[in-house]
């Protein structure tokens, strides 16, 4: 029997929240955080986290996890193996997307990613929704009472085929987040611009990955950028602009905060840490690995990214976490080929290093605050998608969801990661950090060495109304 006041302290932390830092024990019990202080008494287990920092978990809102496919592309994580390898990187709530494919209903998308996560999640999860096919059903009412039910988010494509809306139907679904009180996030490319490039560079035989970045030059995303601002501005509706990749969306964006307008902005590992020379120098095949749309740019947009996170530009940073095979016929080998650029599945794995590549360039490195760390990867993803302060906080009252910080050397290496990919665009980076712990809902479910797996105990969370924005929130 436990007869200790708490199931599990932490004691001497140097706690860091998205606004303050200080040195205190952290008291657990039944999953929650129940006191904070010096000196608390006994835990059925203790951790010393003495001159080490603590930060909330990492919420990481924007991850791709078992999403029906084309076939022949499969993802390669599914809700076990991506929150197995959340939680060793320091992530303990992930937000990945229950995605409606053409003719489907919206309803019938959500449950189907119901029964893909049920069982299967170390870690805690919410989903966001994509909507490529806003009937007038789903307009008036599957999408309204889905927000109801807790799906307060939604995904918007400007490109891609199979999920692309044109101006009037995001205009119909920008409607439908202003009425209701849900977060849009938008993909904001030109489609076609792409195509047309797309084909000419097929024309002239340029089909090498490499030629991806290519057929999406950053005017691609600036248009969109633009366009989206100001069908947002048309409804008046706050919107989240993901993954942003460089200079000339960044503009738009600055553009519209300095008018007024409710424009939240994420960003993401890739367009810090590879260029579009990852994707290839020659032709050669290897740089399908690091293909993810936009593609990453150059060292220069990379600065621009730094200072928009240092300077509170971006509200969120997540991995976009789209995981698929280098050499598999289901990954970035269709059908076991080496093929065109535009038949090669895009996105990269992510979710395990998003924290520590922060945590040692950004906070280490000197770039951004210890606090802003945990804005942009905690705080203000749980504010942004309507689970603050049940999560990305430290707090009585919040779930006991924690990392504690090892400050050494670490060289990332796919080998040591606990994904399902058989590559990491990030190979080699010399960190100097890395979770000593990671501790979800009270559990420790990574100590540094080993996964401790809680298969099953990674419950939905059901999202209320976003709290970044203006006015009181829900009681
Ligand atoms: O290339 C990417 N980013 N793949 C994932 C899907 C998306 O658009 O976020
Ligand atoms: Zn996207
Ligand atoms: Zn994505």
């Amino acid at each position: 029997m436990n007869d200790s006041a708490f199931d599990l302290v932490i004691r001497n932390a140097l706690v860091a929240t998205a606004s303050d830092t200080f040195t205190s024990d952290i008291g657990v019990k039944d999953g929650r955080i129940v006191q904070l202080g010096l000196g608390l008494g006994a835990g059925a287990r203790e951790i010393d986290a003495a001159g080490r920092v603590v930060t909330p978990g990492g919420v990481d809102a924007h991850c791709h996890l078992d999403q029906p496919m084309e076939a022949p592309a499969r993802m390669a994580d599914g809700f076990e193996s991506g929150t197995r390898s959340a939680a060793c990187g320091g992530t303990t709530t992930v937000i990945p997307f229950a995605a409606q494919h053409k003719g489907q209903s919206l309803r019938a998308a959500v449950e189907d990613y119901h029964r893909r996560a049920d069982g299967q999640a170390h870690v805690d999860y919410a989903f966001h929704l994509i909507v490529s096919d806003p009937t007038p059903t789903l307009l008036t009412e599957e999408l309204p009472a889905l927000i109801r039910e807790g799906y307060t988010s939604f995904k918007i494509y400007m490109t891609y085929d199979d999920m692309k809306l044109n101006d009037g139907q995001i205009l119909d679904v920008l409607d439908v987040a202003r009425q209701h009180g849900a977060m849009a996030m938008i993909h904001a490319e030109n489609s076609d611009c792409i195509e047309w490039l797309t084909k000419r560079l097929e024309a002239a035989g340029r089909t090498a990955p490499r030629f991806h970045a290519h057929s999406r030059p950053m005017l691609v995303e600036r248009e969109a950028t633009h366009r989206a601002i100001s069908l947002a501005e048309l409804v008046d509706v706050p919107i989240m602009v993901v993954h942003v990749s460089g200079r000339e969306a960044v503009k738009q964006i600055r553009w519209a905060r300095g008018h007024g307008l409710k424009v939240f902005a994420e960003t993401c590992p890739q367009y810090l840490f590879l260029t579009a020379e990852d994707l290839g120098i020659d032709d050669s095949y290897q740089g399908a690995r690091c293909i993810c749309s936009p593609p990453p740019r150059d060292k220069r947009n990379q600065e621009v990214i730094w200072n928009g996170l240092a300077d509170g530009l971006f509200t969120i940073f997540s991995s976009d976490h789209a995981p698929f095979k280098y050499d598999a016929p289901e990954g970035k080998k269709p059908g076991g080929e080496e093929v065109a650029f535009r038949h090669i599945p895009n996105g990269i794995p992510g979710l395990e290093t998003r924290l520590p590549l922060l945590y040692s360039e950004g906070v280490l490195g000197g770039r951004i605050t210890l606090n802003r760390f945990v804005e942009l990867t905690s705080t203000n993803p749980a504010k942004a998608y309507g689970l603050h302060p049940r999560k990305g906080t430290i707090a009585v009252g919040s779930d006991a969801d924690l990392v504690i910080w090892d400050e050494r050397e670490v060289t990332i290496r796919n080998e040591q990661l606990h994904h399902e990919v058989d590559y990491t665009p990030y190979e080699g980076i010399k960190l100097r950090a890395w979770p000593a712990f990671t501790v979800a809902r009270g559990e420790v479910v990574w100590d540094g060495q080993d996964f401790h797996p809680r298969q099953g105990k990674g419950e939905f969370l059901a999202c209320e109304a976003p709290t970044l924005l203006p006015g009181r929130p829900r009681a």
